[in-house]
């Protein structure tokens, strides 16, 4: 887990990007801790929620001290966010989760997003670049105005690959249509993805038929983010082969595709260590 902050973050500047809003906020203990795939939470004062809302980071730069956050309108708490204006103060917990693992040495990944799933990614990006590696991307949504950081994409490497379900930009589908020809084209051992979790599971089937590592970053709704509520658990194949739910905000949100039972989201499988105590079936 990582060692997270509270801070009454000022926002320096909040920039709308399409149907997104990239808010960048002062929060100079909390940004040298950032890895990419961490995520924070906002409370959302004004309208007195209870919940925090998680958001992934976007870029954390500890130098100036920033954590960069892409918030895309859904409900109540969104609504209030993408309205902050610059100088208000936002209460931010960060960095909370479990990151991507990077690799020691170099080597070829591709990065696949779904909307503003690519958030994370283009520092995950920067990260494999720094050590030696290549990367290449597949980013899709549902129209062409619903992409999140093509063009950040492109500055990062010639491999950029856009889909939209409309045809609106790129080739027209899924980010998993195109999927096995890059992860042949670039020699792909591994695949980091964050996106809806249909996506996710299709993404990891593909990629481990292909013999590549499939590391996916959930969205799993979460109340308390910092592992107390078990709001947001999965059931997991652990290494000593038994199934367990574990905690999105704590165990994930990024796990090995691999082990994740993407069938049995939302179920109490019999399987499961402790089902029956959970009213699954014996
Ligand atoms: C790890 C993670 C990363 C994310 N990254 C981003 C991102 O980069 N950008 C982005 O725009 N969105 C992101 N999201 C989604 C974002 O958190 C939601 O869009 C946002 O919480 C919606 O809040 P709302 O008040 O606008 O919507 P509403 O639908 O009004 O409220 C949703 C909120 O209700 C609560 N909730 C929902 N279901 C349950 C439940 N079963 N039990 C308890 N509480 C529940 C949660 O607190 C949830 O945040 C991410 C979510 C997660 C989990
Ligand atoms: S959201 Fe409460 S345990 Fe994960």
């Amino acid at each position: 887990m990582a060692n997270p902050v509270q801070a009454r973050a000022e926002v320096l500047s909040r920039i709308t990007e399409g149907p997104y809003h990239r808010l960048v906020l002062l929060a100079p203990e909390a940004a040298p801790r950032v890895r990419p795939g961490h995520f924070a939470t906002l409370a959302c004062a004004d309208s007195g929620m209870l919940l925090r809302r998680p958001f992934s980071i976007h870029r954390a730069d500890p130098e100036a001290g920033t954590v960069e956050l892409v918030v895309a309108e859904h409900g109540e708490g969104t609504r209030e966010l993408v309205r902050t204006r610059v100088g208000e103060r936002l209460d931010l917990i960060a960095p909370l989760g479990t990151p991507f693992p990077l690799p020691d040495g170099p080597v070829s990944a591709l990065l696949v997003a779904g909307g503003y799933g690519s958030a994370p990614m283009f520092a995950l990006g920067e990260e494999i670049r720094r050590r030696g590696g290549q990367i290449g991307f597949i980013l899709g949504a549902a129209t062409a105005d619903r992409l999140y950081g093509v063009e950040q994409a492109r500055a990062l490497t010639q491999d950029v690959l856009v889909v939209t379900e409309d045809g609106s930009a790129g080739l027209q589908g899924r980010v998993t249509d195109p999927l096995a020809q890059a992860i042949k084209a670039i020699d792909a051992s591994v695949v980091h993805a964050c996106g809806p979790m249909p996506m996710l599971r299709a993404v990891t089937t593909i990629a481990l038929g292909l013999g590549a590592r499939c590391h996916t970053a959930v969205e799993e709704a979460m109340a308390c983010g910092v592992g107390i509520c078990m709001t947001c658990v999965l059931p997991v194949v652990d290494a000593d082969g038994v199934s367990r739910f574990v905690r999105s905000c704590t165990d994930g949100p990024v796990f090995d595709g691999a082990r994740v039972r993407w069938g049995d989201i939302g179920t109490v499988p019999a399987d499961l260590e402790g089902a029956t105590a959970m009213g699954g079936k014996d």
